[in-house]
């Protein structure tokens, strides 16, 4: 099991390239089965999920094959319309080729996937979205087994703006007969880029970016090539980086307005900003002010980047209050902030966090993602050594984190079963 062994107290300075935004990759990559032949996707990051997203889309009959960060897709000769339980309980947003397996090849047989660290995430609104297009669903021992005689346009409300269900209905909508309305749409640029692509492709969507997306079912779509967005929450958590550390940080091929609010939150924690088209460049100030978040759907707070305000409040000088709208118990990582020293109480969605003075090295446990990420940043903070156990979590979404956090001062070594490398 990796880890990181982190020295802490050492303000980050220098330039960092974003990487292209995993969140989009993932859904852009099953959107590929939606038409045979050969696609070319570039600014592709290399993460963990993404090597998971290509691996099921072999099993399912594609070839995949990664050239620095193009990857090259064929789907034509896509076929096997299976999402197994081994790979889905790795990662949950194997779920996004339910709509292009049902659209294209009118059956699917996906894994139900598992819970996640913080608690069940349903897709009951990925499944009713699929049955008011026209598939037949039933579970059979954890699958989800889908089939349609073809799928009809339709009006689907979602209760919640679900970004996984936004981009799964949409992409099976492209293939539809008639047009298909998604109401109270997620907005999130991820979804955005995916409309993109499928334009690119031939879809005829409107309204992108707005909470009603309207698409035009036509009779068949082809392959393009494209570029991912950069990636917006690996933005905003070096950007934490570089104002919990007290340094300088620059940030180049990223996109400043996906991150509009993390950025106001930064300028009010007191960090001085200079945004440019692509690059970020923040400065700190001489201490963190206290600082209020509740995490929304697009263009609010994103839920991605709390765990990592939180580590950034431990160091504030004064309180403040972060609340989670998104997942009410998305805080596994506060008991291990509270082991190097943090001050939070939680309390139903939120955390209440007391600044302190400063935070004591220690070894600490990833759980999921961006808890890992938060413990990195506190970590980079903290007084001493700091082993942070189980990085596997944070290689799913930050492509080389430690080499990107070296090439900015950072005292970062990864240990792979105990070798130094
Ligand atoms: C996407 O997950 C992201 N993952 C998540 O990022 C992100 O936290 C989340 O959106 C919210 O922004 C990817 O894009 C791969 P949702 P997703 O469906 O699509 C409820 C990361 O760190 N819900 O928008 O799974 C759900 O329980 C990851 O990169 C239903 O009730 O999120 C949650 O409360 C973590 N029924 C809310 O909606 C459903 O069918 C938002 O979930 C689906 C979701």
């Amino acid at each position: 099991m990796d880890q990181f062994i982190i020295e802490g107290g050492v303000p980050l300075r220098g330039t960092v390239r974003i990487s292209g935004s995993k969140n989009a990759a993932l859904p852009i990559m099953a959107a590929t089965l939606l038409a045979p032949g050969v696609y070319r996707i570039h600014n592709v990051p290399r993460l963990r999920d993404v090597r998971t997203m290509a691996h099921l889309l072999r099993i399912i009959g594609a070839k995949v094959e990664f050239e620095d960060h193009t990857l090259q897709i064929d789907t034509s000769r896509a076929d096997f319309p299976e999402a197994p339980y081994e790979l889905v309980k790795t990662m949950r947003a194997s779920i996004y080729v339910l709509g292009p397996l049902l659209a294209r090849m009118k059956r699917a047989r996906v894994s139900l996937p598992g819970g996640c660290a913080w608690g069940p995430r349903p897709v009951d609104l990925h499944l009713r979205g699929m049955e008011k297009l026209g598939a037949h669903l039933e579970l059979d021992r954890g699958y989800i087994v889908a089939r349609t005689d073809g799928l009809k346009g339709a009006t689907i409300y979602l209760d919640v703006s679900s970004v996984g269900a936004t981009g799964n209905i949409m992409m099976a909508a492209t293939l539809a007969r008639g047009t298909t309305i998604i109401e109270n749409a997620a907005e999130e640029p991820e979804i955005v880029d995916l409309g993109h692509f499928l334009q690119r492709m031939g879809a005829r969507i409107q309204g992108l970016g707005s909470k009603t997306i309207r698409i035009e079912g036509v009779e068949a779509l082809h392959p393009t090539d494209y570029t991912i967005i950069p990636d917006r929450i690996e933005a905003g958590t070096f950007l934490v980086a570089g104002l919990i550390t007290g340094g300088q940080v620059t940030l180049t091929h990223c996109q400043p307005d996906h991150l509009q609010e993390v950025l106001a939150k930064l300028q009010e924690a007191g960090a001085q900003l200079r945004i440019d088209r692509d690059t970020i460049s923040l400065t700190a100030s001489d201490r963190i002010r206290p600082t209020h978040v509740t995490t929304a759907v697009y263009p609010g707070y994103p839920t991605d980047m709390q765990a990592q305000w939180i580590a950034l409040m431990a160091l504030a000088e004064g309180s403040s209050v972060i609340t989670d709208t998104i997942y009410p118990d998305r805080f596994t990582h506060v008991p291990e902030l509270q082991r190097l020293g943090a001050d939070i109480i939680l309390k139903n969605n939120s955390a209440f966090v007391r600044g302190v003075k400063k935070l004591k090295g220690a070894p600490v446990m990833s759980t999921d993602l961006r808890a890992s990420a938060s413990l990195v940043l506190a970590a980079l903070a903290a007084e001493g050594q700091t082993e942070v156990l189980r990085v596997y979590h944070i290689d799913r979404g930050y492509e080389r984190i430690e080499e990107k956090l070296q090439q900015l001062g950072a005292r970062i070594q990864r240990i792979d079963d105990g070798k130094l490398y």
